[in-house]
């Protein structure tokens, strides 16, 4: 399956858009494992970072608000959430940027950012693309540059399981629930990959991961 320029919505529908913050607020601890991944990420003064992926822009803010002299860009794929984003952004009072386009086509130069941040993304994209996009964080990273990915991975405990049978059927995150995300990143000639965290969530084991461009 190939799906370089569409994509699959945040909530699956294009109609459920609106109820995307609400659920990741209430059901995925949404502030708890977005701080854990800005900290991971450990982003300096006059950083250059991009959100791929964005959404709603919930981390892009966190992540302006984290480093108000970063350089911060959101990107994401869908028209009809960016709307969303915009007026967030607006709300928020932070002054960042959002670009529409898409995770395997990024339009921007090569080695343009310093931090490459994802979150539930990678499980929205097919094989292919989730390689293509790989392949695109790794152009525009500068060297020593970070990627940090919060996705599901490997599920821990029945209940885990049991909810991934479940997604399985909605979206292409099989890659994800077997193991392929950092293997993926090696691939790309990423290293020092690792998972630095586990988190448990409503919707499955989300896990965290980085690895760095070499120099
Ligand atoms: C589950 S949402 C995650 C949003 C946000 N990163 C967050 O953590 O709340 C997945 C997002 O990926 C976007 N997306 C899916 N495929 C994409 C692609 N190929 N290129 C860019 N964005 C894409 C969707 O539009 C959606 O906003």
């Amino acid at each position: 399956m190939t799906r370089r320029t569409g994509y699959i919505p945040a909530l699956h529908f294009g109609w459920l858009a609106p109820a995307y913050d609400p659920v990741m607020m209430f059901l995925m601890r949404e502030r708890f494992f977005k701080h854990l991944l800005i900290q991971r990420a450990d982003i300096r003064p006059g950083h250059t970072v991009l959100d791929l992926a964005c959404g709603t822009a919930t981390l892009t803010i966190m992540i302006k608000r984290s480093q108000p002299s970063a350089t911060v860009i959101g990107i994401d794929g869908d028209e009809g959430i960016l709307a969303i984003a915009r007026r967030k952004t607006q709300r928020s009072g932070c002054e960042l940027r959002l670009d529409k386009g898409f995770a395997t086509a990024l339009p921007y130069p090569e080695e343009s950012f310093d931090r490459v941040l994802t979150s539930l993304a990678m499980h929205h994209l097919t094989s292919e693309d989730k390689r293509l996009a790989m392949k695109e964080i790794k152009r525009v990273l500068r060297r020593t540059g970070w990627l940090h990915i919060a996705d599901f991975g490997p599920p821990i405990g029945v209940y885990a399981r049991a909810i991934a049978l479940l997604l399985r059927r909605l979206e292409p995150v099989e890659d994800n629930y077997r193991g392929m995300l950092p293997v993926m990143m090696q691939e790309v000639g990423l290293v020092d990959v690792n998972a630095t965290d586990k988190v448990a969530t409503v919707f499955g084991t989300l896990y965290l991961y980085q690895g760095v461009k070499p120099a």
